[in-house]
């Protein structure tokens, strides 16, 4: 269950980033898009060319009230994982936003993964052994069942697959 090592992705994968980005744009809804919320870590990790993520509304959760992204244009800052889900499910937000992605990192998906909220969870399950420094818990599966999970995909001598879990009762 690991997830990253010294504050980066430990893999370099195309196909899992095309997979993230098509899977994270899209919408049934022309017209609307998605929100990705992310700690202020993850935020640090993606490369400054790279973010915000475009074509998504990035909301970033810091804490610390000295972190200053607020000028950067379709950003949202919050201080905690419920301002976020209640300003999104508020008007204008609720108007445009589709859906919400939890991205990560590590300590946000410890929290999002154990939230009632959290509906559907998609993993890329990588079959190798890499060295990790921040990890995520087992999926719970006496709340989530595997409902998709597709053929083994190899890039740079590494097999893995997407899969996806749904909620399947209340805890
Ligand atoms: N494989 C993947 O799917 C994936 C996805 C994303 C990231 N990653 C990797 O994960 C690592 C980063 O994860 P991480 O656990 O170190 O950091 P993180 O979860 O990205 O960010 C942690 C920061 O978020 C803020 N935060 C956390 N919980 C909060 C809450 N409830 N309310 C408000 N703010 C909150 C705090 O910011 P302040 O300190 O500013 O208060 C905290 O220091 C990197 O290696 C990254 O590459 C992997």
């Amino acid at each position: 269950m690991g997830i990253g090592k010294d504050g980066k992705l430990p893999w370099k994968l195309p196909s899992d980033m095309k997979f993230f980005k098509e899977l994270t744009m899209g919408t049934s809804e022309p017209g609307k898009k998605n929100a990705v919320i992310m700690g202020r870590k993850t935020w640090e990790s993606i490369p400054s060319e790279y973010r915000p993520l475009a074509g998504r509304l990035n909301v970033v959760l810091t804490r610390s009230g000295s972190f200053d992204i607020a000028t950067a244009e379709n950003v949202l800052i919050c201080g905690s994982m419920s301002s976020a889900v209640e300003l999104l499910a508020s008007s204008p937000y609720c108007l445009s936003i589709e859906k919400v992605f939890v991205i990560g990192g590590g300590e946000i998906y410890r929290e999002a993964l154990n939230a009632p909220q959290c509906d559907t969870i998609h993993i890329t399950e990588i079959d190798a052994s890499i060295e990790c420094d921040t990890f995520i818990p087992m999926v719970d599966t006496s709340v989530f069942q595997p409902w998709y999970s597709s053929f083994p995909v190899v890039e740079n001598n590494t097999r893995f697959a997407f899969t996806t879990y749904v909620r399947s009762e209340c805890k």
